[in-house]
């Protein structure tokens, strides 16, 4: 598999970065997992794609949850909130905006930089020790620490462990989110696997992870976004106390079995007869002569068109409306990713929605599509066309 972001110009093909894309899972702490990582520099640049904003409906989320923080966490005098990728300030704007003090990380210099711009005190580099130290030194411990679909891309969490023990005061709170290892596999989003997401978390193995350096869930809250997240509040073991949630729903990974092998092999199936129907349906349009275009050039895109080789033959190009993807090729199948507009100025017959996690919000956008008498596909949860 190339880089999930690794959108390239031509001149770059011969160059481009391949890695072997596995998926594995530990029988002894349950933590789905990447089975290879690739270098943390090659992801998180001055060139990182994604800036949380540009989807309104996740704007609307992030600022929802800053609400909630502030309501429900905040009460000590003068508290200090650390956001762990905080990109580009959406999820501490409202925070910020209320005087309170806080820090974002970001590796990522353009996306640190966008935050900066709006006022949110943001350090760019990793989150390890020596950042939670150098947080600490500055401002002290914080009473909130929150990271949004960011800790399944922090490959050593041992150390992550080790830094929130240093940056959280002893009565502090992690809440974090991430897509939920329960909706990949009930879901058969496979596209979740990619480059970035090192690890796929579930009740289970965030307890593995986390109880022996000292710390517990002590509530979940399951999130409707990006196809199914859990956010996780974690805290100091016995600092908090532990809501019934955490042990029902652990009760129900069980039953599902997302601590057994077996559990994995059915998906690996179930992701393969995906790419079958997938592939036939992209086929069986292109011998009718229909025009396919790909909508909105995703990171789960790059797993979906390489695990199921979809070339140009078959998808004539990728609409996208991040103006640092126009000109440029999808990572390792080169199809060209053009402005939406192309894709507004003559509609094709049929447009794959990679962007399915947003499906909602862009089906009512894009009535006009569906009006003129074409259709979507899509793959998740099942290969469809609409
Ligand atoms: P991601 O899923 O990797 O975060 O990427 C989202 C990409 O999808 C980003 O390049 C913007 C694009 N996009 C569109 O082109 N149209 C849309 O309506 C949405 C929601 C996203």
């Amino acid at each position: 598999m190339p880089l999930a972001n690794g959108f390239l110009r031509q001149e770059d093909f011969s160059s481009e970065f391949f890695f072997e894309l596995g998926f594995g899972v530990c029988e002894d702490c349950s933590l789905a997992q990447l089975m290879q990582n690739v270098p943390r520099e090659k992801m998180f640049h001055s060139e990182y794609p994604f800036v949380t904003s540009s989807s309104r409906r996740m704007t609307e989320h992030f600022h929802n949850w800053a609400d909630d923080v502030v309501r429900e966490r905040l009460s000590a005098a003068d508290p200090f909130v650390v956001e762990i990728g905080s990109n580009d300030g959406t999820l501490l704007q409202p925070i910020a905006a209320l005087g309170i003090r806080h820090v974002g990380v970001d590796p990522s210099a353009n996306v640190a930089a966008l935050a900066q711009s709006k006022g949110i005190n943001t350090v760019c580099r990793f989150f390890d020790e020596e950042t939670a130290k150098d947080i600490v030194h500055k401002n002290g411990c914080a009473d909130v620490v929150l990271a949004a679909n960011c800790l399944c891309h922090i490959q050593d969490l041992h150390s992550l462990a080790a830094a929130l023990e240093i940056v959280l005061k002893p009565q502090g709170v992690l809440i974090f989110e991430d897509p939920y290892l329960g909706d990949v596999i009930d879901n058969v989003a496979y596209d979740q696997i990619y480059d970035e997401h090192a690890s796929y978390f579930c009740i289970l193995s965030v307890k593995n992870w986390l109880s022996p350096p000292g710390f517990e869930i002590v509530d979940i809250q399951p999130q409707n976004v990006h196809g199914g997240s859990m956010r996780y509040v974690v805290a100091r073991t016995g600092a908090h106390a532990v809501t019934p949630r955490v042990s029902v729903l652990e009760q129900w990974e069980r039953r599902r079995g997302l601590h057994l092998l077996e559990t994995y092999r059915q998906f690996a199936l179930d992701v393969n007869r995906s790419r079958e129907l997938l592939l036939a349906m992209l086929e069986r349009l292109n011998k009718e002569g229909c025009r396919v275009v790909g909508y909105a050039a995703t990171s789960k895109s790059t797993t979906v068109l390489n695990y199921c080789g979809i070339s140009s033959a078959l998808l004539e190009f990728i609409s996208d409306t991040t103006p640092m993807k126009h000109g440029k090729f999808s990572p390792g199948m080169h199809i060209p990713v053009r402005p939406h507009e192309d894709f507004q100025a003559r509609y094709p017959d049929y447009a794959l929605l990679f962007a399915w996690n947003h499906a909602e919000e862009i089906i009512n956008n894009e009535r006009a599509f569906n009006d003129a008498g074409k259709h979507w596909i899509r793959y998740v949860p099942k290969v469809e066309a609409f």
